[in-house]
């Protein structure tokens, strides 16, 4: 194995969800021919460290190569050290430069109407833009002269959201309308590096669930409704697996023309980007 083939990978918010599933697929997926430096981060310890050490188990138990470093970063608050910490913890323990950025860390809340925000719901406003934007626009930041100049990639989880306003979910929306953005500039900025804002369409997480659970009380009848129909009508089924061969198919596949845009996974240049994945590396 050359240190050609070692690719260093930084996902944020992999304790969970797509970032958890983005992970684990890519580790799993025996036509790739890699090995994986796998940086794991999430704010909470307890359930990165169940998975970390989970995962590993796995890795050893199938013979395979690939290493993970998890790191304990909030990025609702001190955002500033928060990024800083990640940046050192890659340096000390990987030796190449960084592959691929995977901004997935976000949150939904508060789950409020502007009208009905308290002062309380204004602070979680806050923490609300340093988790979905402002740690991206820092992380990006410490970590640009670390990305391999010749491929380093850097893939926003966007959303829908970001050009089809939810009612109640203003930080939401205007978070992820300003991801899209960030990722226009950052390419304009870094045209040696890659950069999409990637959309996964609806996906079955603690997310879909929140809003389930808690959107009846200030959502609009039709958006929440739509969140109801979707899980009502299986639409979520299998939709963490969809969206991390998603964000894999734009990783290996995406061409560079589509440096700073942003992709839906239902546009159709996404659909085909997909297909031609499935079949080459499923
Ligand atoms: N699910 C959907 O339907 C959907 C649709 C479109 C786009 N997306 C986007 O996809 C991405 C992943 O969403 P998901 O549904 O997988 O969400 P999720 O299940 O809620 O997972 C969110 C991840 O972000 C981490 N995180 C949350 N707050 C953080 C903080 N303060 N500091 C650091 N990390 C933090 C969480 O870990 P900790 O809690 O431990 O911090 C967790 O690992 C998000 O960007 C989301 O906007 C999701």
């Amino acid at each position: 194995m050359t240190s050609t083939n070692r690719k260093v990978i930084v996902v944020t918010g992999a304790s969970r969800g797509i970032g958890l599933a983005y992970v684990r697929h890519i580790v799993f997926l025996s036509k790739l021919d890699f090995q994986f430096d796998i940086v794991m981060t999430a704010s909470k310890e307890q359930p990165l460290m169940a998975e970390f050490d989970k995962l590993l188990n796995e890795i050893n138990e199938n013979g395979l190569n690939h290493r993970l470093l998890p790191i304990v970063a909030d990025l609702s608050e001190n955002v500033i050290e928060s990024c800083r910490k990640i940046k050192e913890k890659i340096i000390e323990t990987f030796e190449s430069k960084i592959d691929t950025v995977l901004f997935n860390a976000a949150v939904l809340t508060p789950l409020k109407k502007v009208s009905n925000m308290s002062d309380d719901d204004y602070k979680e406003l806050e923490k609300l833009f340093s988790v979905n934007l402002l740690s991206v626009i820092k992380l990006a930041n410490e970590l640009i002269p670390m990305m391999n100049i010749i491929d380093g990639k850097f893939f926003f989880m966007s959303s829908g959201a970001a050009l089809k306003g939810m009612s109640a979910c203003t930080g939401y929306c205007v978070s992820k309308a300003g991801l899209n953005m960030f990722c226009q500039t950052l390419a304009l900025e870094n045209p040696h590096l890659f950069s999409l804002a990637i959309s996964p369409g609806p996906v079955e997480t603690r997310m879909q669930q929140f809003i389930r659970n808690y959107g009846h009380t200030e959502m609009s009848a039709n958006d929440y409704n739509y969140c109801i129909m979707l899980h009502q009508d299986g639409k979520l089924n299998n939709t963490e697996l969809l969206a991390a061969k998603f964000i894999n198919a734009c990783c290996l596949l995406a061409p560079r023309e589509w440096n700073g845009e942003y992709l839906h996974i239902k546009d159709e240049k996404a659909i085909n980007l997909i297909n031609q994945y499935e079949k080459k590396f499923c």
